[in-house]
């Protein structure tokens, strides 16, 4: 079924919850609608938006265009072997529903990506990632619509050309071009689990967690042995992002609002020796990633704020809505942090939120 509703209210699909309209919302549930939508004359050859749950978006005017969103539901086993499973998933359904389900039946893969806002659709496009897991990862293939071609098609994993938050999807060429019906991922029956990234170690320690007993069957089973499982993991994946990502039903946010900038190791080098707490991620032998929320942080940006739009003060790598925030505040505080952090470091921070 689809659903065309002129002049639309985006407060329900923004989690900014700015109240912007678009000249046309397009609802649909079924990969065979987009034909029929993007041949429809209050649709063919205007400018249009895909959003899955507004998570990542920043809507600073009214829409002059029609967005689209999905609501292809669906979760199955599409083929099965002894270790790997590969899941088929409808780009509506929402991310953490996949990652729930997923756990459920005992699949690694998805669990560190627990809690993420959004949907599956923008999953794929956005590349999205957490604690040391990425969707580009898991996935095997994506579906899409190809809108200038008229066409469904099946673009595999190493063409969706993955990286840090970025796809073929956000490119210029193609952003206009395909539409994500469905995802394919492989997750396995026998995985481990990746408590490598930043805290999970140490909230696993403070639950009584023992950081090794899931690694052997005796070990795990000992009395008094708190040991790790997939559920576990989960549980304690969505308790940390609780404690410190801010829920939008409380205040208005996209989460991270920038990227976590890449330097060269020699810049790096250069600048530890002024700041020697800086922390890092290393990418290559050449590169590192510096995380922006630090250097947000010790550039003073912390709980800065304009009119309601303001740095969230337990993690400065989000911008909050504290209420009644106009876009643009958002925008100008978005502005003064990348000048400060700039001045200050002399790296320049790019929002990962996409700003329309
Ligand atoms: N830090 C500060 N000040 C703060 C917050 C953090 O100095 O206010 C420091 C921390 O001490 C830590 C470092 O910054 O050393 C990194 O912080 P954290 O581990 O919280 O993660 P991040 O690098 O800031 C990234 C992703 C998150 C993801 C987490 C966990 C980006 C842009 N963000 O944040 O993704 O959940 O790692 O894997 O890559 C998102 O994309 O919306 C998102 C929330």
């Amino acid at each position: 079924m689809i659903k065309y509703k002129e002049n639309a209210s985006l407060l329900p699909h923004n989690t900014f919850g700015f109240d912007v309209k678009a000249s046309m919302l397009v609802e649909y549930n079924h990969e065979d609608d987009l034909p029929h939508i993007f041949s429809d004359e209050r649709v063919a050859g205007r400018k249009f938006l895909h959003i899955g749950q507004g998570s990542n978006l920043l809507f600073v005017n009214d829409f002059d265009g029609v967005v689209l969103h999905s609501r292809i539901k669906g979760i199955k086993i599409a083929s099965q072997s002894d270790d790997m499973v590969l899941i088929e998933c409808g780009a509506g359904e929402v991310w953490d529903d996949l990652c729930q389900w997923c756990v459920q039946h005992g699949f690694y893969g998805l669990e560190n990506l627990s809690g993420i806002p959004g949907e599956v659709g923008a999953a794929a496009v956005q590349n999205i990632g957490a604690y040391g897991a990425e969707f580009g990862d898991l996935a095997v293939a994506v579906a899409v619509y190809d809108v200038v071609n008229n066409r469904h098609a099946i673009i595999s994993a190493a063409d969706c050309q993955y990286g840090y938050r970025m796809s073929i999807f956000k490119t210029d060429e193609f952003r206009n071009r395909f539409v994500v019906t469905s995802v394919l991922l492989r997750v396995s029956r026998n995985g481990e689990l990746n408590l490598e990234y930043g805290n999970i170690k140490a909230a696993l320690l403070e639950r009584g967690y023992s950081l090794t007993a899931h690694l052997s069957k005796r070990a795990s089973r000992m009395p008094g042995v708190k040991s790790i499982t997939l559920s576990g993991l989960r549980e304690v994946i969505l308790a940390i992002r609780q404690s410190k990502l801010p829920d939008p039903a409380v205040f208005g946010n996209a989460g991270s609002f920038f990227k976590n900038p890449v330097i060269s190791s020699a810049k790096y080098k250069q600048l530890s020796a002024t700041w020697p707490d800086m922390p890092k991620y290393d990418v290559d032998a050449d590169f590192v990633k510096v995380p922006a929320a630090w250097l947000i942080e010790r550039s003073g940006c912390k709980g800065r704020r304009i009119g309601d739009a303001a740095v969230y003060d337990k993690q400065c790598l989000v911008l909050v809505n504290r209420g009644k925030a106009r876009p643009e505040e958002v925008v100008k505080l978005s502005d003064a942090i990348i000048r400060t952090v700039s001045d200050r470091f002399g790296i320049t921070i790019e929002p990962e939120v996409n700003i329309i």
